[in-house]
């Protein structure tokens, strides 16, 4: 692909210190962005931030269930950069396959916050911007688990689920000022949330890996961080400029 999809644009990404949102940050960097490498963890964002040696990043700690935290990021990114162009929302935690009766009340809640409400409040905090400029790109990274369940998998696909009808509420709700809203759908990915979703040792989740999700994706292999960038960056740019309320799986054909 060509450089310079994103020349002169800023773009927020969350959840940029690892796994997808780190390599979205890479491609932004490399297609001409400014990107905000937002994240939980500050360190793993300076990482980031660092690794890319450019001027044209800047790591912000930020909890993106926080309104106070997301505000504070969207004000430090607009003194450095001057304006948002494009909202990434890539922050997300997992959750181990539970039954339903074991579920905490703090686990649901944690995960729709981040999964969910993030969304919500990334969006409050940007859209006045977008809406000055008549201009914006939202991506949220929802999950091929938000239309296809799985069992014990019930408030993670609640909350990607969640994540993609307000993918398509705000693309309406947005259009008229020409700010679009999509969503991608990643089918299991190798980053390091994809251990997270179960339960044993190191072998026991190296085993679950390949029979759970690597026998599930028919094009039978894992999906990579750069497949998630790659589709980011089209709904990102101009390449995708009538595209919105979109739901785009980049799942090897998982969701079938
Ligand atoms: N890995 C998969 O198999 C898979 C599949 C489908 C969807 N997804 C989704 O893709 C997105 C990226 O996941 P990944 O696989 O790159 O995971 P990852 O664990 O590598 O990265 C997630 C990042 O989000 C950050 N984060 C967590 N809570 C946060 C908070 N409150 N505020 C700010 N940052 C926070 C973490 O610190 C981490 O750096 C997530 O939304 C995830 O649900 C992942």
């Amino acid at each position: 692909m060509s450089n310079g999809y994103l020349q002169g644009k800023t773009a927020i990404v969350t959840g940029a210190g690892s796994g997808m949102g780190k390599a979205i940050a890479k491609l932004f960097v490399e297609q001409g962005a400014n990107v905000a490498i937002a994240d939980l963890n500050r360190e793993a964002a300076e990482r980031v931030a660092a690794e890319l040696s450019t001027n044209r990043a800047r790591a912000f700690g930020t909890d993106v269930t926080s309104d106070a935290s997301v505000a504070s990021m969207v004000k430090g990114t607009l003194e450095t950069f001057n304006r948002i162009d494009v909202l990434i929302n890539c922050a997300g935690v997992p959750q181990v396959f539970t039954p339903i009766e074991e579920l905490s009340e703090v686990q649901w809640d944690r995960i729709l916050a981040v999964n969910t409400k993030s969304i919500f409040l990334t969006a409050r905090h940007v859209v006045p911007f977008m809406k000055a400029q008549k201009n914006g790109s939202i991506v949220n990274i929802a999950s091929i688990a938000g239309i296809r369940a799985r069992p014990g998998l019930n408030a993670y696909c609640a909350s990607k689920g969640a994540a993609i009808i307000l993918t398509k509420a705000l693309a309406l709700e947005l259009a008229p000022y020409k700010i679009r809203v999509n969503a991608i759908n990643p089918g299991p990915a190798e980053t390091p949330m994809i251990g997270q979703f179960l339960k044993g040792n190191e072998t026991e989740v190296e085993e679950d890996k390949k029979k759970i999700f690597l026998n599930s994706v028919p094009l039978g292999s894992l999906i990579q961080p750069e497949d998630i960038a790659q589709a980011a960056l089209y709904l990102a740019s101009d390449l995708a400029k009538m595209v919105t309320g979109e739901i785009l799986n980049v799942d090897g054909g998982r969701g079938i």
